[in-house]
């Protein structure tokens, strides 16, 4: 990768003014870093606090020690902010433009609509007997009524765990079990490429787990009118109780450091973590974050197109929008239905300004030729962000020179599910680009690289990226085990928080994400662990033992590669490929579904028992040469045959 291209901020762009001259920009992050008590003062004015805060800053990054504090004393309302704050000068802005996956459905909401119907939902909610504290599980398709459901959540302070609906029963039974929640709100089912999402069924079958047996209420949405299964004690249409319910509600005041959601992630061991959130710095940090990075104006329209099952749909498609009074687009559908002119299609109807979407479907629609997108003029569009995973310069020129027609600045966001906003970006209009940079870090971000020992590095460097301060939106703990909160991301060097990426940095002090340095695969921007694919496999009756490991694809960045040994008296066949590759969708969901399997008559292993994945992710690279020393394995021949397999295969 080269330093060399830099692309600076066009002249037209910073004609029209920017929220941050570059002269700005190094003057307040000099600021922040020199005084974060009085820059976040400060900057938390950006949310409306109903008992301000008197302390700002409580924070100890010694593992033993750990404490993590922001606003502490002060009280406010998340909901409140996104909504009711609005109405005076924005009751009739539109705050949702929905997309439906059939092109020919969309609705507006303004921000008067969306208020009456959180506050309709909160009363609902308080009816059913959730109180302030309760965790409730969202199980939904990419429609309004998600957000309405979350925003009741934080209205009536009760923190929210969102599930994103691709997940399996099992995996949601996982998360229910986990937070402990009584309560489900799902649809009947969702609406993806013309294809129905079967989620209450999902739901029906998680609640018939061991693990799911808790729940007493599952709030269902109508969205196709798919036939579904009914408990008439447990089951309740959205529409009937939303009927009468009253659009009274005073939001509750919550403390700063109330929880305010739990968003469970892959991790490189074990289940995956609750990451928990809590609710004035992680509102001040989205807030603060999106006007900053997106530059924003006040006819904006912003289109995020994660799923609000992830980070980026909650930081970015909801709660920052909102909190700034933006008109935010929610797309129920997926780029290539009808055709994969679709992206461009919808920023033309709803003339889309900004656009942030990931690397993955740059990639996709790239690899259609410039056609599809062609079809739309695009001409609404003034800037554009990426986010999830690395982005490789070929892509990033090409959404550069065809999605925004060489007009629009690029911001490559890097930032974690755990650290609820975006760390380091390019502030438009304040930062130069150079493709596949995501360049410098946001206000009050202490960004640093320690070599494998912990110590740390200077100037030009490559090693583990850290960070050595806190900032508001960092998660607070990992939900009913902060023992492993501290373990995780505290002890590996001691005193800062650990990102399990690695970095370059280069001689203009840009920051380059050169990937995960554990085991937690980034497959089409999502995190998935090799642990939680691994146990899926081994649990199939034919496997003995799995080894799963990422290799580079063209489109989804990473794809995942299993090593399979089979069980005594079972034979490697075409069949029971496909019956593990079904077996992985079953258990965890299609997002962890291999990309390739390959039988392995052993696996690498120390003497001690511990499997190389260094030599596994050489082999499934395709990479022969080069695997290092092998001498070390219990068994060296077994590489052998790994290699041969491999060859035989490809
Ligand atoms: C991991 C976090 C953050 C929202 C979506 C993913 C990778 C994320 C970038 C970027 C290079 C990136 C990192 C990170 N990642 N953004 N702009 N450049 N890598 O959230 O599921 O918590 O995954 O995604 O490896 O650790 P997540």
């Amino acid at each position: 990768m080269s330093d060399a291209t830099v692309i600076p901020v066009p002249a037209h762009y910073l004609a029209a003014g920017t929220r941050n001259t570059a002269d700005e920009y190094a003057t307040r992050y000099a600021e922040s870093i020199a005084n974060p008590d009085a820059f976040w003062a400060k900057e938390a004015q950006v949310v409306d606090w109903m008992k301000p805060f008197t302390q700002v800053k409580d924070v100890s990054f010694n593992p033993e020690d750990l404490r993590i504090k922001w606003f502490a004393d002060g009280e406010l309302n998340v909901a409140a902010n996104c909504l009711d704050r609005q109405l005076a000068k924005r009751g009739d802005k539109t705050a949702i433009i929905w997309e439906g996956d059939d092109p020919r459905e969309s609705r507006h909401i303004t921000y008067r609509e969306l208020h009456a119907e959180v506050c309709k939902f909160a009363n609902v909610l308080t009816a059913k007997g959730v109180k302030k504290g309760d965790r409730v599980t969202i199980y939904m398709p990419m429609i309004p009524e998600a957000a309405v459901a979350m925003l009741a959540c934080t209205r009536i302070g009760a923190p929210h765990s969102v599930v994103f609906g691709g997940f399996s029963p099992d995996s949601l039974a996982g998360r229910i079990e986990d937070c402990g929640s009584t309560v489900v709100i799902t649809a009947d089912e969702g609406l993806r490429g013309s294809k129905a999402v079967p989620l209450k069924a999902n739901v029906d079958n998680a609640i018939r787990t061991p693990a799911g047996s808790g729940v007493t209420t599952v709030i269902v949405v109508r969205r196709t009118g798919g036939s579904v299964n009914w408990d008439n004690k447990r089951d309740f249409w959205y529409h009937d109780l939303m009927t009468g319910a009253s659009a009274d509600h005073a939001a509750v005041a919550m403390n700063a450091e109330d929880p305010l959601f739990i968003l469970y992630t892959s991790g490189s061991t074990g289940k995956p973590k609750g990451v928990l959130h809590t609710t004035g710095g992680y509102l001040v940090y989205v807030t603060s974050t999106f006007a900053n990075m997106f530059d924003l104006r006040e006819d904006d329209v912003f289109w995020c197109t994660a799923d609000v099952g992830w980070v980026t749909g909650h930081s970015y498609l909801l709660y920052g929008p909102l909190a700034n009074g933006a008109t935010t687009v929610m797309f129920e559908g997926v780029p290539q239905y009808p055709d994969w002119s679709r992206i461009g299609k919808v920023v033309d109807k709803h003339h889309v300004s900004i656009l942030y979407t990931a690397p993955t479907a740059i990639r996709a629609l790239m690899r259609e030729g410039d056609g599809p997108t062609l079809e739309s003029s695009r001409k609404s569009l003034r800037l554009l962000g990426s986010v999830g995973e690395p982005i490789n310069p070929e892509a990033w020129n090409w959404y550069h020179r065809v999605v925004g027609d060489s007009r629009c600045p690029i911001i490559d966001t890097w930032w974690q599910t755990e650290t609820g906003g975006v760390l380091i970006t390019p502030l438009p209009g304040a930062v130069d680009m150079k493709p596949g940079s995501a360049s410098r870090p946001y206000f009050g971000i202490k960004p640093a690289i320690l070599d494998n020992d912990g110590s740390l590095m200077k100037g030009v460097c490559e090693g583990n990226l850290v960070i050595t301060d806190s900032w508001p939106g960092q998660m607070r703990s990992i939900y009913g085990d902060h023992k492993r909160f501290a373990e995780t991301y505290f002890n590996v060097f001691p005193g800062v928080y650990t990102t399990g990426d690695g970095a370059r940095r280069d001689a203009d002090d840009y920051y380059w994400i050169t990937g995960r340095v554990d085991d937690v695969l980034n497959v089409s921007g999502h995190r998935m662990g090799t642990a939680e694919v691994e146990s899926a496999l081994v649990s199939h009756v034919a496997v003995a033992e799995a080894a799963v490991v990422g290799f580079p694809h063209d489109i989804k960045g990473q794809g995942i590669f299993a090593y399979v040994t089979l069980q005594e008296g079972h034979e490697p066949s075409e069949e029971l490929r496909k019956a593990l590759v079904i077996h992985v969708r079953a258990e965890i969901g299609p997002i962890a579904a291999p990309d390739q399997i390959q039988w392995a008559p052993g696996l690498p292993k120390t003497r001690s028992g511990k499997i190389m994945r260094r030599i596994l992710r050489k082999i499934a690279a395709n990479e022969f040469d080069g695997l290092g020393d092998t001498s070390t394995l219990a068994d060296p021949s077994v590489v052998d045959s790994l290699v041969q397999g491999r060859r035989a295969e490809a």
